[in-house]
């Protein structure tokens, strides 16, 4: 035997499809994944969202409907996000007990029971008239600690229509404690956040703004939500939010952030989730709509990168569609 030939052979393992599966290091799972769902106030149909092939803005009875068709997939949670009919300055519609988002969480919950998690995105900017994710000041700015107490109002109404996890995402200092002691205050201690500790300013953001009506009528989010230039400044975000009683935390968006991903997963002991947001989402639909792209390896593809960078927990638009594909 000549000294040439390679004694040492890696492609041994990836011979056949079940030494492949054998060996994976990386497993998608149903109950790892959380569908986002968009649900609508007194809309007749469910509206198709334009950018977002396959999504809708439901009413009431589609959300149930879908919710269940996601629980008996095995999806592992949804997060709600409300489109109210009327938008003013407060977002008075977010902690409205009758409001859009807490008569679809009454719903789900006498639905679905356990059988998923039943999780809020925690924000103002659905809400608002002017799109922002908090109260303006007379200057048209947005304060912050004004903005925590609506927080905190929010978190209770939720909780109280049966959320066991709130999310928010606003990005506002202090947020994570200012809900944290609010539910507790109100005995809700079993209540857990899912903190948006990592949220970058993203153009990735666009389709979904038209999904969930939110655009900032002037200005933009990067104020509060992160510069992508920066990853120090995501761990110490997610230090502060550990503090402040998180139980987990996100980075968002998914594809373009997968080093921070892998650096908070080696950073903090909590479950780390990650959000393939509408963007994500909208750029493989269209490339594939286009024969550009092969679409399910495509989604598959992106997942199992996003579980192997270190996410725990993956929010992606085609939970349900990928829990049947597994299952
Ligand atoms: C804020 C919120 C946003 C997303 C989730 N929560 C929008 C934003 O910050 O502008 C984006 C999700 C996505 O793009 O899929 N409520």
């Amino acid at each position: 035997m000549s000294a040439q030939f390679p004694v040492v052979r890696p492609r041994r393992l990836r011979r056949a499809p079940a030494l492949r599966r054998m060996v994976a290091e990386t497993r998608l799972a149903p109950a790892d994944l959380v569908l986002p769902m968009f649900v609508k106030e007194g809309v007749g149909e469910p509206q198709p969202v334009p950018s977002m092939p396959g999504v809708f803005q439901h009413t009431r009875d589609s959300l149930r409907k879908a919710a269940h068709e996601a629980a008996e997939a095995g999806v592992g949670g949804i997060i709600l996000f409300g489109i109210p009919a009327v938008k003013d300055g407060a977002g008075s519609g977010a902690d409205d007990p009758d409001g859009i988002v807490q008569l679809a969480l009454r719903d789900l919950a006498s639905d679905l029971g356990d059988e998923t998690v039943l999780m809020t995105d925690l924000c103002l900017d659905e809400y608002t008239d002017h799109g922002h994710c908090g109260v303006l000041t007379p200057a048209g700015e947005i304060d912050n600690d004004a903005t925590l107490e609506r927080y905190a109002s929010i978190a209770l109404a939720q909780a109280e229509a049966g959320a066991a996890v709130v999310g928010p995402s606003g990005m506002m200092d202090g947020q994570v404690g200012a809900i944290r002691t609010a539910l507790d205050g109100a005995g809700h201690t079993d209540v857990a956040i899912l903190a948006y500790s990592v949220k970058y300013a993203s153009a990735y953001y666009g389709p979904f703004r038209e999904a969930a009506e939110c655009a900032p009528q002037f200005g933009d989010r990067s104020t509060h939500q992160q510069d992508p230039a920066n990853a120090e400044e995501s761990l110490r975000e997610v230090l502060l939010d550990i503090d402040e009683g998180a139980d987990m935390v996100m980075v968002k968006p998914a594809g373009a952030y997968l080093d921070i991903v892998r650096r908070v997963r080696d950073e903090v002991r909590v479950p780390v989730a990650a959000y393939q947001v509408s963007g994500e989402y909208a750029m493989v639909e269209a490339a594939a709509e286009r024969g550009w792209i092969d679409r399910e390896r495509t989604i598959m593809e992106s997942l199992t990168s996003i579980r192997r960078a270190g996410a725990d927990i993956v929010l992606t638009y085609w939970a349900t569609e990928v829990s049947r594909r597994l299952s």
